[in-house]
Formats: structure tokens, sequence, C-alpha cells
């Protein structure tokens, strides 16, 4: 290949750019070798520079918010172009309800909006449709919550062997809120305390659903879900059990055959943490076996594979790209 016939650079809009997703999707644009970030659109932060809001990004970019109509700014996106959506849920819905997206621009929503598959969308998660994603036009992204949780069950789902009912408790860090300050967010609650939310009715158990039944068909078993939010920053650790009749060896073969060839979601062997993915795309999964109860783990970063990572991820698929191009990253370890 010869510099001339080099894929040209992908023409990247944002919308919503001035939150948390937003600002990790500059973060990880920025550094992407095929994309050129050709505007971030903010209603809130419009004609500030966007290290003015990401202060992080001091030194990497002048990149300017701009809060011009979507019209406007379409045409910057007329040769390869995707657009993202991270302004949250609701929110895309009535921004393509108000703002006819051209045809030949791709789009990746971050929302829950499309994430049942309606109005031409595909959902989103490599590992369970990569083929479908290559082809698609417009992504739903994965939930944070779901993406941890669904990987943990897809090799069962995908044996036929999900015949028990499901356990699940998982903590997630304080940015899987936003960037707006709530009492929930609040340092002075946050810091030092451990509490649970919408315990079994979490909104991620749709998309959960959809896809193990997806696999396993007739799949009727009940997800039993408590949801923790945790006193760190950035992080999901998910862990799930259920029953199953084989030995623990049956079950590492029976997830690294299905995770053989994704180059993100890797099994380990020994007891995973979060310090291993933060900042990072990866999601690492370990498994334990007591008295036929399967016991696996995962571990993600919610901003990166659980959000904003993924969804580059998604872009590399759509745009024939190395699916891990642009990602690999580096986690914080100690
Ligand atoms: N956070 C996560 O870990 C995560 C993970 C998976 C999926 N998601 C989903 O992704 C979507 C976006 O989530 P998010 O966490 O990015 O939400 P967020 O941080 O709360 O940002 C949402 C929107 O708030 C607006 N905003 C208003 N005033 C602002 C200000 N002063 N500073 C910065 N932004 C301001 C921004 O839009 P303007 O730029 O137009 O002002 C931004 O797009 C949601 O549907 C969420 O559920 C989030």
């Amino acid at each position: 290949m010869t510099a001339t016939d080099r894929i040209p650079p992908i023409q990247v809009g944002i919308i919503g750019a001035a939150g948390y997703t937003g600002g990790e999707l500059i973060r990880i644009l920025l550094n992407h070798p095929d994309t050129h970030i050709a505007f971030a659109h903010s209603s809130s932060q419009g004609g500030k520079k966007v290290y003015d809001t990401h202060t992080d990004l001091l030194g990497d970019t002048e990149l300017v918010f701009s809060d011009k109509p979507f019209a406007e700014l379409a045409p910057l996106l007329s040769r390869n172009g995707v657009l993202f959506l991270c302004s949250g849920h609701g929110a895309s819905k009535k921004f393509l309800a108000e703002n006819p997206v051209p045809a030949h621009i791709r789009i990746i929503d971050l929302s829950t909006d499309f994430r049942d598959e309606t109005d031409g969308f595909i959902y989103g998660l490599p590992e369970l449709q990569r083929d479908s994603i290559r082809t698609a036009g417009k992504i739903a992204n994965p939930g944070c919550f779901a993406t941890g949780i669904q990987l943990t069950l897809l090799p069962l789902a995908n044996a036929g062997l999900l015949n028990d009912e499901v356990h699940i408790s998982a903590v997630t860090g304080s940015t899987g809120a936003g960037q707006a300050l709530s009492a929930t967010t609040h340092f002075s609650w946050r810091n030092n305390n451990l509490s649970v939310y919408k315990a079994f009715t979490h909104q991620h158990l749709k998309e959960i659903t959809m896809n193990l039944k997806r696999l396993q068909q007739g799949f009727d078993q009940a997800i039993r879900f408590i949801p923790y939010r945790g006193d760190f920053t950035r992080g999901i650790i998910s862990n799930v059990y259920t029953s199953f009749a084989g030995s623990l060896e049956d079950a590492l073969n029976l997830y690294r055959s299905f995770y053989a060839g994704h180059p993100f979601t890797h099994v380990s062997d020994q007891p995973v943490d979060l310090k291993q993915v933060v900042n990072t795309n990866k999601v690492l999964l370990s498994l334990e076996l007591h008295d036929g109860q399967l016991l696996i783990t995962s571990v993600i970063d919610n901003l990166t594979k659980g959000a904003s990572g993924q969804a580059v991820q998604n872009m590399n698929l759509l745009f024939g790209l190395p699916e891990d191009s642009g990602l690999r990253l580096k986690a914080p370890a100690f």
C-alpha cells in the first residue's frame, strides 16, 4: 500500500461532546491513526476550547466546541463520516427526529434509545455480533453494566447451558452516572461508602435478556441483579453465578474457545481486579466452580469498554479497520 492509496481519515462528528463519554471519545480519537474530529458539538460549551472543559487535553488539541445547527455541520462528514451521539437517554431519539442525518453518515449512539434494535440500529457488542456490525449503518452501543455482565454469560447461552437462575452483583464507579452533580455522586457521601440501587429492576436487564434469548432459544430463567455504587471513579466489577454441570476445565475451555479471536476479551487463570483494565478497552474474566455453581467475574472500565472505547471498536469494524485500532491503551496497574 502506498501513501496515496491509504484509506482517508474518517471524519468524526460528536454530539454532546462536553460530557464524560464525549470527552472520552475525544481522548481516544485524538490518538486514532485514521480519524479526524471534524466537529465536537456542545449545547452547553459552544465557543469554548475543548480543554476548557476536558482540562487534561490542554496541549493535545486546539479544538473548539461548536453549537452550530447540525445542518451546517453535516457537510463536514460528507466523506467517510461517522456521528457519535453522546447526549444521553431520550436525547438521541429527539436529536434524530429533529435532525435528519444523511444516509451515508454512519451513526453510533451511546444511549439506551435504540438498544432494542429499532429504527435499523444493530446492537453493537462485537463479541456477540461482529459480522452484523461490519455491515451496519447505525449502531446502538451497549450499556456499561450490560457489557460487563453479558460477557460473563454469552458462552453459557451460546452452548445452551443457562438452565437455572442467574445471580449478579456488580459495582460501578461514579463516572457511570455522568458529569452532573447529584446527591449520590457528591464526594462527601460517595467517598468511603457503598450502596445498592435499582435492585432487580436496573434498565440494563432488558438488553441482557434480549441477547441471552438471541443465543439460547427459549431462555426464560430469572436474572437477579443487584447493582452497587462504588466509591471509585472508573470501572465495573461484576460477579455472576449460576448452576453448571461440568468441571472447571470444561468451563474454561468453553469461555476460551468462545472468545478466541476477540482482541479485548481474555480469560485469566487468576482472580481479576479493576486496576488491570481501567483506562483500557479490555475485559478480563475469571472463573471458579463451587458445589455446582459457576462464578464468573468480569472487570471493565465503564467509560472505555463500557462506552466510548467500545464505540470506537464498533467504528473500526464499520470502516473495515483493525478492531483494536487506536485502542491499545495502558492500564494504571498500581
Ligand atoms: N458514563 C458512563 O460510564 C456511560 C457508560 C455507557 C453508556 N453511557 C451513556 O452515554 C450517554 C452519555 O453519558 P455521559 O456519562 O457522557 O453523560 P454526561 O456526562 O452527563 O453528559 C451528558 C450531556 O450533558 C451535557 N452537559 C450539560 N451541561 C454540561 C456541562 N456543564 N459540562 C459538561 N456537559 C454538560 C453535555 O451535552 P452538551 O455537550 O451538548 O452540553 C453531555 O453530552 C448516556 O445515555 C449514558 O447512559 C454512559
